[in-house]
């Protein structure tokens, strides 16, 4: 066991934001495990050039050591020891979404990063949040940091200091707390096919739209599905992920029928005395009977349901839910990546009514 520090940062002034994160920092620098904020959930940051402090961060979330790690940077100048030169549709991307929701999959360069970081590719994905407590841990830190969710491995991404605690109290050196996250999803994880167009393999907090806009010919590469022999792309897209400990079923289709469908497996279920909960849009939460019915807030307001989802995901792990149904949404914008990490946390069991 390690006693967790937790650095409570949410109200406090300039001097000693500065004082909490040089500590923070300074155990980075010594190899610590600490877990911060960002813009889209709480990392689990160690040193990248560190191999021993990256094994422990792969040892404290139980991930599986061939999925690689994002780098996290505070400025554009630490990014040119990292990675080999890069085509000016990278450049323009940074300009644009940096700091920000985006991680950008490069060539990186030999021997600079810990061989466990990149779990042996080629390539490093990298990215700069926008989140002023975490630029300034890491500008503070002063090294590249590797920071995956700062969950256990399969479990929902924290989305607050708590949920990280619930997770790795006793297994990491401190967290720096400053309350929620914003975006509440994960970033976008993106690489560049030639030199003109993206292909997006893990949506997230800058959407498909926003990107077409920079690159019209950008893609969405849904995993392995049509070369299941194939490793996909993004290695952490092949795991389960997100996943509550209750079997989640995923429901989509005409309201009217994704709610008559609900209403009747979770009748059925409850009958068979099983504990049941439904994830469902404000505008029909009234119309289910479960023992946890949680809202995502309106279908009309996806950003707010992305901030939402994987709080409420923990919630039916603390009711005790064996059996869950979750209303599926639209997959514009945001919805995309909703949608993605729904389908991840049901394990695949969509049905579509
Ligand atoms: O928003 C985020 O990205 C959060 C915060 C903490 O920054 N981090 C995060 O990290 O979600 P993690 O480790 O949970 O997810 C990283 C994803 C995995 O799916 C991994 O396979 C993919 O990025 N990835 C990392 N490096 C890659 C690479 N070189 N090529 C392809 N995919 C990569
Ligand atoms: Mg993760």
């Amino acid at each position: 066991m390690t006693t967790t520090n937790i650095w409570r940062v949410k109200k406090a002034d300039d001097d000693q934001l500065r004082e909490k994160l040089a500590e923070a920092a300074g155990q980075l620098k010594e190899g610590g495990l600490i877990a911060f904020p960002t813009e889209t959930v709480y990392g689990l940051g160690a040193d990248a050039r560190n191999t021993a402090a990256v094994e422990r961060i792969f040892t404290a979330k139980g991930r599986p050591s061939d999925n690689p790690l994002i780098v996290h940077i505070a400025y554009r100048e630490q990014l040119d020891e990292l990675v080999l030169p890069y085509p000016p549709l990278a450049a323009a991307l940074m300009d644009r979404f940096w700091p920000g929701p985006l991680t950008i999959v490069l060539p990186v360069r030999a021997g600079v990063l810990s061989p466990l970081v990149t779990a042996g590719l080629s390539t490093v994905g990298i990215r700069m949040p926008d989140h002023r407590t975490a630029l300034a841990l890491l500008a503070e830190a002063g090294c590249p940091i590797a920071a995956p969710s700062a969950n256990r491995s399969g479990r929902p991404s924290p989305t607050l200091a708590e949920h990280v605690l619930d997770d790795l109290d006793g297994r990491i050196d401190g967290v720096v707390d400053d309350g929620p996250t914003g975006v509440g999803l994960e970033s976008t994880v993106i690489e560049l096919v030639g030199e003109h167009s993206i292909r997006i393999l893990r949506p997230g907090g800058v959407t498909l739209e926003e990107l077409q806009q920079a690159a019209p010919a950008t893609t969405i590469d849904n995993g392995s599905a049509e070369e299941p022999e194939m490793a996909p792309r993004s290695p952490g897209m092949k795991y389960t992920h997100y996943a509550p400990q209750g079997e989640l079923e995923l429901v989509q289709g005409d309201s009217e029928a994704v709610v008559a469908y609900i209403r009747e497996q979770a009748g059925a279920a409850r009958e068979r005395g099983e504990i049941t909960g439904v994830l469902a849009f404000e505008e029909r939460l009234m119309r289910y009977e479960a023992d946890s019915v949680l809202s995502l807030g309106s279908e009309t307001e996806l950003d707010a349901a992305a901030h939402l989802l994987y709080a409420a995901l923990r919630d039916f792990d603390v009711a005790g839910a064996q059996r869950i149904w979750a209303e599926g949404c639209s997959g514009d914008g945001i919805g995309a990546a909703l949608m993605n990490r729904l389908a991840k946390a049901a394990g695949n069991r969509i049905i579509c009514v």
